[in-house]
């Protein structure tokens, strides 16, 4: 039940270090710090991985192909599952198909598991129902343990399903030879901090409140980000499109110039996520070009970036410092908080949002 929350989005917004805690901890062995990745397989023998979802596990397994082909230098291709089903993909045996799914019955991620069985593709699942249609098809189920989702717009299954991919990146990275296994121990020891780092975030709930309510009286909204920011920017526009009804783009930062620039102007709020990794720098100097257009930016990064965000920069989320490998988790609620509260401010049905809804099970 709701508890002491208004919808059930707020709380499973706070639910996700708890969830992430569950999910984390069935993929990793706490008394020796090294991954243990349930189902017994060989990411040696793995040539490539097929990820196919829809929607928000669509977003979470284009994470997963940056944390996996950086981390373990293993090939991964994400598709949108209703693509891919009818468009005979060319496919090679010795990949392995993942089917994320946070219900196991999405219509056409079914379809498109199925499409690479077919193809004779070992297949793994990544659910948060094992009793699932999907999960019952597949040679091993990987479940997310956020327990269940009931708020339409997904939150605590998407944080869920990047822990579990997190893992997944450090396990194949170990078995591949990439790291060593003080390197393993160093990651693992990394994602355990998640949770207690995810609950500092949300925490930054009041911040975000106070800018929600510039963000509502727009007509459209521009998310950049660049490198595992970038699908946590269509993430973002994403959950302000489903549950506030504004129109919302995310961009890769470095696209900015090949055609969104055109729709700066004083009246688009652009959010800018950068915290102070590798990409910052890039990242910065396109938030300076959005402001030398008027541009409104919305900054969410960490104290680093914030000591090194570009003058004249105003609006700024701090999300807690962390190690880029759970970036993506940390800087997750500050984005959902932002579609909720906005939500609210337009007095939306958050939890049941116009013509969605929370199973795809017709195509
Ligand atoms: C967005 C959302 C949807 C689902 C999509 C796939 O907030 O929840 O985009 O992610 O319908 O659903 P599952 O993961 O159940 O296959």
């Amino acid at each position: 039940e709701k508890g002491n929350y208004r919808h059930f989005m707020e709380k499973e917004i706070h639910d996700q270090p708890e969830g992430c805690q569950r999910t984390i901890a069935a993929y990793v062995d706490t008394l020796t710090d090294r991954t243990a990745v349930p189902g017994g397989l060989d990411f040696k023998a793995i040539e490539r991985i097929q990820i196919v979802a829809c929607g928000t596990s669509y977003i979470a397994g284009m994470m997963g192909k940056y944390l996996i082909e950086k981390l373990a230098d293993l090939p991964v291709d994400v598709e949108i599952a209703s693509e891919f089903r009818y468009r005979e993909p060319a496919l090679n045996a010795g990949s392995l198909a993942i089917a994320m799914s946070q219900s196991g019955e999405t219509a056409d991620t079914l379809a498109a598991l199925r499409y690479c069985q077919a193809k004779g593709m070992k297949s793994a699942a990544i659910v948060n129902t094992v009793e699932s249609t999907i999960a019952r098809e597949v040679d091993v189920i990987w479940p997310i343990h956020c327990g269940p989702e009931i708020g339409v717009a997904s939150t605590k299954a998407f944080t869920a399903q990047v822990s579990v991919l997190t893992a997944l990146a450090v396990a194949a990275a170990r078995a591949r030879g990439r790291i060593d296994e003080a390197e393993e121990q160093r990651l693992v020891r990394v994602l355990l901090e998640a949770p207690r780092l995810i609950a500092e975030s949300i925490q930054l709930e009041d911040a975000v409140r106070g800018i929600a309510v510039e963000v509502a009286k727009a007509r459209d909204v521009l998310y950049l980000g660049r490198g595992p920011m970038y699908p946590l920017s269509l993430e973002g526009a994403l959950k302000l499109k489903e549950i506030s009804y504004i129109h919302a783009e995310g961009y890769a930062a470095g696209e900015l110039k090949h055609g969104p620039i055109a729709l700066v102007d004083e009246h688009t709020p652009i959010v800018i996520l950068a915290p102070f990794d590798s990409y910052f720098e890039k990242s910065a100097s396109n938030m300076s070009e959005v402001m030398a257009r008027g541009g409104q930016v919305v900054f969410i990064t960490d104290p680093d970036g914030e000591r090194h965000a570009p003058a004249g920069a105003r609006v700024v989320v701090t999300a807690p410092r962390c190690d880029p490998l759970i970036a993506p988790l940390v800087m997750s609620a500050p984005i959902q908080l932002l579609a909720y509260h906005v939500a609210l401010q337009k007095g939306a049905d958050v939890d049941q949002p116009r013509n969605l809804a929370k199973s795809v099970t017709v195509e």
